[in-house]
């Protein structure tokens, strides 16, 4: 099912979380979801260990579903994935994907702003959020995890993963600061741009 984000853009002056940010191309996508990019990322042992069956998650940035078809069946048949992109095509394909691997029942597709994820009829409820190699295309990281924060359930966590080749360290440190409104750090990855978050107390 497809939903689109009705909320307008927060107000205030993000300036200073601001990072460099360039979406990624929606034909990308493709080389995105391609079998060999499990040779050097292998989504099951990414999620695996942060994901319980009957979960509620919520994916940010989706794209065509490379972590979105392994999140849908980690989390069972009693489970949801609620995937947010900011393009209709990345959706699309998602969708399709989905649907052949017969797991649309399971993931509720939503076409966000780039602005705001619009979450607020989600407060709370979130079990596990994931954002891979997203947050550095999004134009305020404090906005993001700001409302990722509020969506969470209290024994929620965040799952955050930056690309070393697109993200440096001090930019992924950044980040993590941002979070600071509301997420505290858990744990760190073995992964180097990897951490997971929880909210603070
Ligand atoms: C590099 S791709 C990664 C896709 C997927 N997470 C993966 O690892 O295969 C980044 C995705 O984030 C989406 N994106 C960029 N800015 C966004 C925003 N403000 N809100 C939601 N999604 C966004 C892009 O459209 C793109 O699909």
């Amino acid at each position: 099912m497809r939903t689109e984000s009705t909320r307008a853009p927060t107000d205030g002056d993000p300036w200073t979380t601001r990072v460099h940010h360039h979406v990624c191309p929606w034909w990308l996508g493709y080389a995105l979801v391609s079998p060999l990019r499990r040779l050097v990322e292998n989504p099951e042992r990414t999620l695996g260990p942060h994901v319980q069956p009957g979960m509620r998650a919520l994916e940010v940035g989706c794209g065509m579903g490379f972590f979105t078809l392994p999140l849908a069946r980690l989390v069972g048949e009693r489970g949801r994935v609620i995937s947010l992109d900011v393009q209709p095509r990345m959706l699309a394909a998602l969708e399709r994907r989905a649907r052949r691997a017969v797991l649309e029942e399971r993931i509720e597709t939503r076409m966000c702003g780039a602005e705001s994820l619009g979450l607020a009829g989600d407060d709370g409820t979130i079990d596990l959020a994931v954002l891979i190699h997203v947050l550095h295309e999004m134009p305020d990281a404090a906005t993001a995890l700001g409302e990722v924060r509020a969506a969470l359930a209290p024994a929620g966590r965040v799952l955050l993963i930056e690309p070393p080749g697109h993200v440096s360290r001090a930019d992924f440190e950044r980040q993590i600061q941002a979070a600071g409104v509301g997420l505290a750090v858990e744990r760190r990855l073995d992964r180097r741009l990897a951490v997971v978050l929880r909210l603070a107390a």
